[in-house]
């Protein structure tokens, strides 16, 4: 398995291009069974969960196209989907067990075919990840949902209908699988408490492209009015707004100065505020965000991960990075998932000074240095906490399990040497060969 090897103490500066987004992606592909026709989707990030879902819609009788493109500056994928007519309505667990996104199969087949076989995806390292909300506004919906030898079975002979879906919680999944079905169903839909999330927002701009009508969408009452079918279209996938926090994160940890390219300040209050809370300074440039920490006396905050528009959980574990060498303590609380704060152990290893209280809460104090160290993560944004923590620490770090950077963060050895980071990747032959 591939590992990563960082030489920590370089100061970070330049500019870092922002791919597309993977949780915008990851729907959108999903989307383009909905209709019989060619959906083309631009500036798509190469990552292996694009791969993984590829995969699982080939599986489905997809027919895909992939192209080399350049898009807003910076080289990237184009991909285009048609889906005539699916060969198979059943999503196996050896996909969705390798990448739970894959249940956004559901709403869109089951709309377009009145059934579809999706596999439970089961928990994850970050929590126990139940579909529920799916599952119950499906079924409000008209569908009969059963549960059998570890699918889940669905069927809607007749039309979808149209209702009013109250959340109990703001699920970012549930609503765009829910907004994806209710574009075919009969009568109108309105999800109440929806995610107001940028990737919904996206996804609804892919959705009106191809004919449904849908508004609302980026507040937290969407409403869409079923059409008979949809049509094709090209769509242009948003920023990645967590890979851009994540590398905001680098230069300010590297007390450097990087520009992000392409990077979307609307889509990043919250965190910015916190980072101009520590001391940075962010300035907004006609490219994209411009954060420079050459000269700042970091200081520890508080963080709470809440909902769109509020601090995301997709970036907790790179913001409590931060705070490992910033002066004074930071209270970080995790709201969302019940178990995100696993790289915490792997940080006290390189000499961090972190207490967790239950599975909701960290204080961390500031220490003047980190160490090198072997560690390893069990998810994709612990995995780059960790980058973090190797790019200040004295001596190597080597990072493990390399596959979980690999589903979310295009290129990021080539993106973080280009700014000045002595990173390398070490692939399992050579690791073998150094034995
Ligand atoms: C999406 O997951 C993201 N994944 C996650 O990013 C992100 O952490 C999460 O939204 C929250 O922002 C993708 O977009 C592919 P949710 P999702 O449904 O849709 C509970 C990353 O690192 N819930 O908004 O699965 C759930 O347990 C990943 O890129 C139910 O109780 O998240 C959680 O506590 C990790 N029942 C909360 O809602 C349900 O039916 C939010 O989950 C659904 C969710």
């Amino acid at each position: 398995m591939d590992k990563i090897k960082i030489i920590g103490g370089n100061k970070l500066s330049g500019k870092i291009y922002i791919s597309g987004a993977k949780n915008a992606a990851l729907p959108l592909i999903c989307a383009s069974l909905l209709t019989k026709d060619t959906v083309t989707l631009t500036n798509m990030p190469e990552l292996s969960d694009i791969k993984s879902m590829n995969a699982l819609l080939l599986q489905l009788g997809t027919q895909i196209d992939e192209f080399d493109d350049f898009v807003d500056g910076h080289p990237s994928k184009t991909y285009s989907y048609r889906t005539p007519e699916a060969t198979s309505l059943i999503a196996p667990y050896d996909y969705v067990r390798k990448m739970r996104a894959s249940y956004y199969v559901l709403g869109p087949l089951l709309a377009r075919y009145g059934h579809v076989e999706v596999s439970l995806p089961g928990g994850c390292a970050i929590g126990a990840r139940p579909m529920d909300i799916h599952l119950s506004a499906l079924e409000q919906m008209g569908a009969k949902i059963e549960i059998k030898n570890g699918y889940i079975i669905a069927d809607c002979p007749n039309k979808l209908q149209g209702k009013r879906i109250p959340f109990n919680i703001a699920s970012v999944g549930a609503t765009c699988n829910i907004m994806m079905a209710a574009t075919l169903a009969q009568g109108t839909t309105i999800i109440e408490n929806a995610a107001k999330e940028p990737e919904i927002s996206d996804l609804a701009e892919l959705l009106i492209a191809m004919g449904a009508k849908i508004s609302g969408h980026g507040t937290s009452t969407i409403t869409i009015e079923g059409v008979e079918s949809l049509h094709g279209a090209v769509h242009k996938v948003i920023p990645d707004r967590i890979e851009a926090g994540s590398y905001a994160a680098a230069a300010v940890i590297t007390r450097g100065k990087i520009e992000l390219i392409n990077a979307q300040p609307q889509t990043l209050q919250n965190p910015l505020q916190i980072l101009k809370d520590m001391g940075v300074k962010i300035s907004e440039t006609p490219n994209g965000i411009l954060v420079d920490a050459t000269h700042a006396h970091l200081v520890g905050q508080d963080i709470m991960t809440d909902y769109y528009p509020g601090f995301p959980t997709d970036l907790q574990a790179q913001f409590l990075a931060l705070m490992l060498t910033a002066d004074g303590a930071a209270m970080i609380t995790e709201t969302i998932w019940e178990n995100r704060f696993m790289h915490v152990p792997e940080l006290l290893r390189m000499g961090a000074n972190i207490k967790v209280h239950g599975h909701a809460s960290a204080i961390v104090r500031g220490v003047e240095k980190l160490s090198g160290a072997q560690v390893m993560a069990t998810d994709l944004r612990a995995s780059f906490a960790l980058i973090l923590a190797g790019l200040i620490a004295e001596g190597e770090t080597i990072v493990n399990r390399v596959y979980h950077l690999d589903r979310g963060y295009e290129h990021l050895e080539e993106k973080l040497k280009a700014v000045g980071a002595d990173i390398e990747r070490i692939h399992e032959a050579d690791d073998i060969a150094a034995e």
